[in-house]
C-alpha cells in the first residue's frame, strides 16, 4: 500500500510537517509513504483554468492523489478554519474525481484548548463533498507540544511515535 501525506502547513518549522516526517520514520517496511511537496507551488484556484493543460502543479497533486491507496492529512488551524493554501489543494480537487471513493484520515496534533476542531469539522466537510471515503477509525487527535519536534525535524517522543504508528496500522486495513 502507499499512501499520500499531506501538510497543511507551509512553515518550515512545521509541527504538523514534523508528525508527518515522523510518521514516515515509524512506517512499516511494507508500506509506502510519500510526503506531497507541491503545496506552495499551486496557483490559486479558479475555475476558469480547471481544463486542460491544467497548470503542471495541479497534474502533479492530481497524479500524486491518483497513486495513493489513502490520504493522511495533518493540517493546523488557522484564524478557526482550515489554511488558505490547504483550502486551495483541496478545491483543485473538485473539478476531478481523484478523491471520490479514495480512503482519508486525519492526525490532528493542535495543543489547543479548542482543539482545532473548526478546521478539522470544515475538512470534514470538504472531504465529504468531493466523496472521499473518511476512515474514522484512524483519525486520530494526538496533541504534539512543539518541543516534542527535535533539531532533527522529527518526533522521538516514545508514545507520540507509537500512536503514529498505530494510525498507519488503522488505516492500512482498509479494504
Ligand atoms: C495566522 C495564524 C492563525 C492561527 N489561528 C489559529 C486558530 O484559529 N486556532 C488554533 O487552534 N490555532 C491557531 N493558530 C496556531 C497554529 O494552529 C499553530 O501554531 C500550529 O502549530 C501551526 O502548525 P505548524 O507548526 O504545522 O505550522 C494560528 C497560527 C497562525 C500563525
Amino acid at each position: 500500500m502507499n499512501f499520500l501525506l499531506l501538510n497543511g502547513s507551509l512553515r518550515a518549522g512545521s509541527v504538523n510537517g514534523a508528525a508527518l516526517q515522523t510518521l514516515q520514520d515509524v512506517a512499516p517496511s511494507d508500506l509506502q509513504t510519500a510526503l506531497y511537496g507541491g503545496l506552495a507551488d499551486l496557483p490559486h484556484f479558479n475555475p476558469d483554468d480547471d481544463h486542460d493543460p491544467l497548470p503542471q502543479a495541479v497534474t502533479g497533486l492530481r497524479a500524486a492523489i491518483e497513486a495513493a491507496d489513502a490520504l493522511l492529512i495533518c493540517t493546523p488551524e488557522y484564524a478557526g478554519a482550515l489554511p488558505g493554501a490547504f483550502k486551495n489543494l483541496l478545491e483543485w480537487t473538485v473539478g476531478s474525481t481523484v478523491l471520490n471513493g479514495k480512503p482519508a484520515a486525519w492526525i490532528n496534533v493542535s495543543t489547543s484548548p479548542t482543539q482545532a476542531r473548526d478546521a478539522h469539522d470544515s475538512l470534514r466537510i470538504v472531504l465529504g463533498y468531493v466523496n472521499a471515503r473518511i476512515v474514522e477509525e484512524a483519525c486520530l487527535h494526538l496533541p504534539v507540544p512543539r518541543g516534542l519536534v527535535d533539531a532533527d525535524g522529527r518526533i522521538h517522543d516514545a508514545e507520540v511515535r507509537d500512536s503514529l504508528r498505530e494510525v498507519l496500522k488503522k488505516l492500512s486495513r482498509i479494504q
